[in-house]
């Protein structure tokens, strides 16, 4: 499994706090089926500012030292970007890093609202060949209040990671309801860990696509672990053809738009 929304680079953020806990997280990973990782720190969410340089370099000296630890694992860079107004000025300067150097950028909005500036910002970065992966909306309470905004955002070009342990509950009751709704309609994309330590918020990515085997089927849980790869691969994430309930509640086929590929 491919995971592509980490904080396992140490000391730089609220995740890692040093070398012995990122090779520590590094151990969960290969423990837990994952091969590679994206290691993506906050970046300009107003705590931590991680540029594009030291990120490259420090996932560099955490991939030798694996190599050494005989940890099979491999770390690609990338970044958890809050979203700020002068995001595209800091992309034409170099600050940012998208994920595995590939199209898509990780985005993170703030977890009560979603700035004006947010709809404009997915146009402007699509224009540009920028594909953003909207981090854990179920946690966004405008989005999960109102799922429709997140399908907007969708069609103007976004694409949406829902976090593992969102699925699986450990984020309270109202997060779990609104991570399975954007799935059911078709705005998911792609599961990742969002793993920060190993004892809380950890990976249990094998657990989540588990659940989304049991609750979706498993040709959407197959789809979900390709995006992964397509993403790492810097390949187009094609349509998906997802069950979906409608305004009644009633389950039914639809056919939803994913990303940017031809359809499946
Ligand atoms: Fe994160």
């Amino acid at each position: 499994m491919i995971d592509i929304h980490t904080h396992i680079l140490p000391g730089i953020d609220d995740g890692a706090s040093d070398w012995e806990e990122s090779l520590a997280l590094a151990r969960a990973a290969v423990a837990g089926g994952i091969t590679t990782v994206v290691a993506t720190p906050h970046h300009a969410d107003e705590r931590y500012y991680n540029k594009a340089v030291d990120v490259v370099a420090l996932t560099a000296q955490l991939n030798e030292r694996l190599h050494e630890a005989g940890i099979p694992l491999s770390v690609r860079h990338g970044q958890e970007v809050r979203y700020h107004k002068e995001l595209l000025d800091n992309l034409e300067q170099g600050e940012l890093v998208t994920l595995a150097g590939s199209r898509y950028l990780l985005l993170e909005l703030p977890s009560g609202s979603v700035p004006d500036g947010v709809p404009e910002l997915i146009y402007e970065l699509s224009l540009k060949g920028v594909i953003p992966v909207i981090a854990h909306p179920e946690r966004n309470r405008e989005l999960a209040g109102d799922t429709n905004k997140l399908l907007r955002l969708i069609e103007l070009g976004a694409l949406a990671q829902v976090t593992a342990h969102s699925l699986i509950g450990s984020f309270g009751k109202g997060i779990e309801r609104a991570a399975w709704m954007m799935c059911r309609q078709g705005l998911i994309h792609l599961v990742s860990s969002d793993a920060h330590h190993c004892d809380r918020r950890s990976f249990r990515l094998e657990e989540a696509y588990e659940k989304v085997a049991d609750k979706l089927g498993s040709r959407i849980a197959t789809a979900y672990k390709r995006n992964a790869q397509l993403l790492v691969d810097d390949q187009p994430i094609p349509s998906l053809a997802v069950p979906v309930v409608d305004a009644t509640g009633a389950w039914g086929k639809m056919k939803r738009l994913f990303g940017r590929g031809a359809a499946e």
